[in-house]
């Protein structure tokens, strides 16, 4: 996908998957929004691609509304938003989760993008239509017993894009989901030469970047995109409810 004269906006770009996908969209000509909570690294990342960098807590909604104000002034068209911040817990035992641990999970991953979304799609709207990617996750599809914060968040974000994006489609806005297995990011916390040794398959960010192009280019909506190392990214099929369409039923 060409995006000369573009604009992209990614969440969680200072680091990881999120400075990838920046890259890439900026080698296929966008004018790049940087944002993050990790100023310092995201600037550099935003300086190195000649895009902006901005300050945005993505599970802050007024943060989310000043930055749409700010963008709906701006002559530079929003074209594609990837949302993309998350963060895991490690939390396995739900009676060990405070209102805290789960109030933050929840928020940055789960209603982080359904803010962001929301900011998202007006803007989308007045430059004619355009793309909405988040970075979901084999959580998405499967239970993570080891993390159960960050199990719910990524499954819910499966939920808001088969939801969402029927509607979206009739404003010529496209909403998908990349779904990446393990990747070598901060989120390995450095274990990755211990996971590799270990036979733990692990890809790396710029996988996920080459997927989010792909997927861009599929024409396709409302899907959530399984990703491995090595392969392209295939819509996920999920299963179907026996029986008749419980969405009929009255
Ligand atoms: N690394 C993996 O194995 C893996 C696999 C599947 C999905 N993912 C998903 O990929 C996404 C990116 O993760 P990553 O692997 O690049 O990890 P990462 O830790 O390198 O990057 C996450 C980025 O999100 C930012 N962030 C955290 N809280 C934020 C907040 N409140 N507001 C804005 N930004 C915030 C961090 O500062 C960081 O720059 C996440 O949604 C994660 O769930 C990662």
């Amino acid at each position: 996908m060409d995006l000369s004269g573009k604009t992209a906006l990614v969440t969680g770009a200072a680091s990881g998957i999120g400075t990838a996908c920046a890259r890439r969209y900026a080698e296929a000509g966008a004018s790049v929004i940087c944002t993050d909570v990790v100023d310092d690294a995201g600037q550099q990342v935003a300086d190195e691609i000649g895009g902006r960098y901005r300050h945005l807590d993505v599970a802050d909604s007024s943060a989310w509304t000043a930055l749409a104000a700010e963008m709906a002034d701006d002559p530079g068209h929003l074209h594609l938003a990837h949302l993309n911040a998350g963060i895991m817990m490690g939390l396995s035992d739900v009676a060990e989760m405070s209102d805290e641990d789960y109030h933050r999970i929840i928020g940055i991953n789960q209603h982080g993008v359904v803010f962001g979304l929301r900011a998202a799609v007006p803007l989308l709207e007045a430059a004619g239509g355009g793309h909405v990617l988040i970075t979901g996750s084999m959580a998405s599809f499967s239970p993570l017993p080891v993390d159960l914060g960050y199990s719910m968040s990524k499954h819910a974000i499966a939920a808001l894009v088969r939801s969402a994006a029927p509607n979206l489609a009739e404003r010529d806005i496209s909403l998908n989901a990349v779904c990446p297995a393990t990747v070598g990011t901060g989120f390995l916390g450095g274990n990755r030469d211990r996971l590799e040794a270990a036979g733990m398959v692990i890809m790396d960010a710029e996988e996920v970047a080459e997927a989010a192009m792909a997927i861009l280019d599929s024409g396709l909506t409302g899907e959530c995109f399984a990703l491995f190392k090595g392969r392209q990214p295939e819509p996920f099929q999920f299963a179907t409810i026996p029986g008749a369409d419980y969405r009929s039923r009255r």
